[in-house]
């Protein structure tokens, strides 16, 4: 059975912390899911991670619906959120096709978006029809060239308050859900105390709900990056590399394949096969 939202709210009432990972492929989904991750995000990180992005930006609707059907495809258990990309919700009307084409089409359980007080139209009218939304404060990508670059947010009294105030909001508005990202731990933890929804932080401190992370970050798949907010639970470039390497030598020196990867045929319909052949 499919986590729903309600099984990831009830987790927060019950004081059971939440992991969320990303997940743009069956493949990998698959894997995630049989772990035991209760919510994935096929995040527009897709962008940087796997489509050779330097940002969010160049995300398409089209790219968004593709990797989440795949992830839907690869699992069973998580209850998997799609995020809408960049511009597709700068109206209601442009909101509510790129939610239906994330859900109907990708067979997401529920979309995010970026956002604060602005956003709380948007999100009323998608919960309104049925669309469950989850919020995203902080530091959000998809605004990078107002950012200027990854950075904290939230760190003066005045941004601090306006980012409660956000908060409040979208939950007001019907939000199941909100991402803390790159946010002060103690705003982080005032916030979460006066949210019934839960938050889900990424560099955002341990007193959030739940906790994202980008799944290339925790297994270590890009060598060159390493943001201060991620642990590596592996270190798979290296890994990777070293097999792919043996793979390439192995091939080289005709030590694979070997018979036992290898199917035959009987000799008879081969020598009719050649007949007549030069
Ligand atoms: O796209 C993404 O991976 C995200 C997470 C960083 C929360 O939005």
């Amino acid at each position: 059975m499919r986590k729903t939202i309600t099984d990831i709210q009830q987790m927060k009432v019950r004081g059971e912390p939440i992991a969320m990972l990303t997940a743009y492929d069956a493949t990998i989904a698959a894997l995630f899911d049989a772990a035991g991750v209760p919510m994935l995000l096929v995040g527009d990180s897709l962008g940087d991670n796997v489509l050779g992005f330097s940002s969010t930006i160049p995300v398409t609707i089209e790219d968004m619906v593709r990797h989440t059907a795949a992830v839907v495809r690869g699992t069973q258990s998580a209850l998997i959120v799609a995020d809408m990309p960049f511009l597709t919700y700068a109206t209601l009307e442009m909101a509510v096709t790129a939610a239906r084409r994330l859900m109907q089409e990708g067979g997401a359980q529920a979309v995010k978006l970026e956002g604060g007080q602005a956003m709380v139209p948007i999100v009323r009218r998608l919960v309104e029809c049925g669309v469950p939304v989850m919020g995203h404060l902080g530091y959000t990508p998809q605004s990078v060239h107002l950012f200027g670059k990854a950075r904290v947010q939230g760190r003066s009294a005045t941004a601090a308050r306006r980012m409660i105030e956000d908060a409040l909001a979208l939950e007001a508005a019907g939000a199941f859900a909100l991402v803390l990202e790159l946010v002060p731990a103690q705003l982080a933890a005032a916030i979460t105390e006066r949210l019934r929804i839960p938050t889900i932080g990424i560099g955002a401190g341990p007193h959030c709900d739940g906790q994202v992370q980008v799944f290339t970050d925790i297994l270590g798949l890009r060598d060159d990056f390493k943001p201060r907010h991620t642990r590596r639970f592996a270190e798979l470039a290296p890994l990777i590399r070293s097999a792919v390497a043996a793979y390439v030598a192995a091939v080289g020196e005709r030590s694979f394949p070997t018979a036992e990867h290898s199917s035959r045929m009987d000799e008879a319909e081969l020598r009719e096969a050649l007949e007549g052949l030069s």
